[in-house]
């Protein structure tokens, strides 16, 4: 049974991803879990949705109450590479080798896979030192994601033995555990981020060996609207008064969602956990909508997180 050490939130640019990531770090904290949270495209939003200003490479503590805190990093290539070389090449000067940068460029320029292979295996380096319960990351959208968790992977299958080869080794080892690594897929309930989602977690579940988790249905408005109540609004609708369209379309959203999570669990395979979550109506204050959000997301944390909590896996 699963206790997941990582997990990778992904999906289609502006589904929500941030703020679940946010959410999932939330709940997993207020189920007393020490939490480092990792945004990887550097847009300081993983941090306001946890009600923070922006934070930096070395993970700040973010208090969410007088009691619970997260852990909350921004990814940043160079400054993973200049720890890699500390850490890893033993050159103990690395910090002060002012050319890094401009080599680093030179390679990450020249080949493909370095800069993903050095995010991701920041990642995994949290994962594996142990100071954490759960690392949960704000990964790349629909786009680079793949290349991004099978960077390990891909680059392992060009180098065979040596240092690298180690280094890969480990990474892909934590990445391809399902007890302790999987992808959390994050959609809306409409039209193409459903089909192009199904097709994110058929990728990876077909090109890597990352395993997906959970899939949620991103802000789906409150159901509830019986027959005659859609009869009157879409004659308002017709008669061209937009309020009337935005409510028909909500509860249209509504009745999609549980069709659209039970055909995206079908692509995923069995063993994968569903959630739907609510639109959060708190206008444009992004930590009020992770909290929010981290209330929807407790018992799907704990199923994710804790193997005595799995008995209907
Ligand atoms: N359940 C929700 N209810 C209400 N608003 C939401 C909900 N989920 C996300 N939002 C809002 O939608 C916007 C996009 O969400 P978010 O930034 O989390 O998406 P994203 O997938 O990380 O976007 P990007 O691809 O740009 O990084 C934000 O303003 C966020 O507050
Ligand atoms: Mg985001």
């Amino acid at each position: 049974m699963a206790r997941r050490r990582l997990l990778i939130v992904t999906g289609k640019g502006g589904v929500g991803k941030t703020s679940v990531t946010a959410a999932i770090a939330i709940a997993a904290a207020r189920g007393g879990a020490k939490v480092l949270a990792c945004e990887m495209d550097g847009s300081g939003r993983l941090a306001a949705s946890l009600g923070s200003p922006p934070v930096g490479f070395e993970p700040s503590t973010i208090a969410l109450d007088d009691t619970i805190a997260v852990d909350a990093m921004s990814m940043d290539t160079e400054r993973a590479l200049r720890e890699y070389v500390r850490l890893f090449v033993k050159i103990p000067f690395a910090d002060r080798v002012g050319s890094l940068a401009r080599i680093f460029d030179y390679v990450a320029d020249a080949a493909p896979g370095v800069r993903e292979i050095l995010a991701i295996g920041k990642v995994c380096h949290e994962v594996r030192r142990d100071n954490y319960d759960l690392v949960v990351v704000d990964a790349e959208s629909t786009g680079h994601v793949v290349s991004q968790i099978d960077a390990p992977r891909a680059m392992s299958e060009f180098v065979h033995s040596g240092v690298i080869a180690e280094q890969t080794g480990w990474m892909s080892e934590i990445l391809e555990d399902a007890e302790r690594t999987g992808v959390v897929v994050v959609t809306v309930a409409e039209g193409l981020p459903v089909s192009e989602t199904g097709e994110l977690i058929d990728t990876i579940t077909s090109r890597t060996g990352v395993s997906v988790a959970s899939v949620i249905v991103n802000r789906v408005p409150e159901a509830g609207l019986d027959r005659d109540s859609v009869k009157a609004l879409t004659s308002a609708r017709d008669r061209g008064i937009p309020s009337a369209a935005a409510v028909l379309a909500a509860a249209e959203r509504a009745d999609r969602a549980s069709g659209v999570l039970g055909d995206l669990l079908g692509v995923a395979g069995d063993g994968v956990a569903g959630a739907v979550l609510p639109e959060i109506d708190f206008a444009d204050d992004e930590a009020m909508i992770a909290a929010g959000l981290a209330e929807q997301v407790e018992a799907l944390v704990a199923h994710l997180t804790n193997d005595a909590g799995g008995a209907d896996e």
